[in-house]
């Protein structure tokens, strides 16, 4: 099969698209023929290095983790699946820039019947991120307020939706540019973070959901009431400061799950739930797609925001 493979550390211009041996499912796996993946911030900073002491990369490495595909073989002990099933998931350990991977069937669902294939491979990593952020970790209730971090991006358009939904009160920090799009998608205030700081807006909320980091989550402590929390999914929390405002500090990871993808493609064929996607690159492009997410090109869309999708068949 063709995949992007990386075969040392290094920027977008170390990826090579190259043949490499096409997997086989064990009895507990099935096979995906990938149509489409997506781009994720990880795959960028993975080949970079930035995760080595915490997950060394095994070289060759194909980066990848959403994935929307046709099912092609399915492992003697795989249960609810057949070949010829349109599924999405999102691979634990990277390989989706591929024509074929192998996934066990937890980390898949079938795929939003009212999505194609590019559309719903922009959905796994962020939507699932954003849905156990909220409702896993920061175990958020009807009437509560809550902050979002980074609101306009790809996981965070899927957390003011979701939080919406569930009757939260929901402010955000984006772009000024950024205002309109997130008050039609349910946020209530949006604090442009080039502006005045939030925390001079913002005061005593239930659970501050940190997707930018550095000194945005420092300041974001404060801003909690107490036996509030404070979740981030890109860099580790402060127990310290966590201590000091009396609230729970939280770095949360993805973790795919059937149920989890099930609900979403739910929500999204039901009209509940909308996506956010912001360009599709052919996969052998991935080097420019890299680029385009990292700001370093313009897109070729005409969006600002949304998840960068590589179209593999
Ligand atoms: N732990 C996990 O399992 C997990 C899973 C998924 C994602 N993540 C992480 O979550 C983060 C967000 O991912 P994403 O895919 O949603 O990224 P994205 O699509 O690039 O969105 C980032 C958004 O943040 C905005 N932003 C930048 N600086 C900001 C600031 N200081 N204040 C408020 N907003 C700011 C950007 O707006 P402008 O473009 O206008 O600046 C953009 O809309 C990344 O760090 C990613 O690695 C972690």
């Amino acid at each position: 099969m063709k995949a992007i493979i990386l075969n040392n550390y290094g920027p977008a211009e170390e990826l090579r698209f190259l043949d490499t041996i096409t997997p086989r499912p064990s009895e507990e796996q099935v096979l995906i023929k990938i149509h489409a993946t997506a781009v994720n911030h990880v795959d960028i900073g993975k080949a970079a290095g930035a995760f080595k002491n915490v997950f060394p990369l095994k070289f060759p490495w194909i980066p990848g983790y959403d994935v929307a595909g046709v099912i092609e073989g399915v492992g003697a002990r795989v249960e609810g699946y057949k070949p010829g099933d349109e599924v999405y998931g999102a691979s634990l350990d990277g390989g989706t820039y591929a024509e074929y991977i192998v996934l066990n069937p937890q980390v898949i669902a079938l795929k939003p019947r009212t999505l194609d294939f590019t559309e719903a491979a922009s959905v796994p990593v962020s939507a699932e991120t954003a849905e156990q952020v909220l409702f896993r970790h920061a175990k958020v209730q009807k009437g509560q307020t809550i902050l979002i971090h980074g609101g306009a991006g790809a996981v965070g358009t899927y957390a003011v939706q979701m939080a919406r939904k569930a009757g939260l009160k929901v402010l955000v920090t984006a772009s000024s540019a950024d205002k309109t799009f997130l008050e039609g998608l349910g946020a209530d205030t949006v604090i442009d973070y080039k502006g005045e700081p939030f925390e001079s807006i913002v005061s005593k909320v239930d659970a501050v959901i940190d997707l930018v980091g550095g000194e945005q989550q420092q300041r974001s402590y404060q801003v909690i009431r107490e036996g509030g929390i404070l979740i981030s999914v890109n860099q580790p929390v402060s127990a310290e400061l966590a201590a000091t405002f009396k609230i729970r500090a939280v770095f949360a990871q993805l973790e795919p799950s059937h149920e989890g993808l099930s609900r979403i493609a739910g929500l999204i064929d039901s009209g509940a739930l909308t996506i956010n996607m912001k360009a599709v690159y052919p996969l052998q492009q991935a080097a420019e797609a890299w680029n385009d997410l990292k700001g370093k090109q313009v897109t070729k869309g005409e969006k600002k925001n949304g998840r960068i999708v590589l179209r593999v068949q």
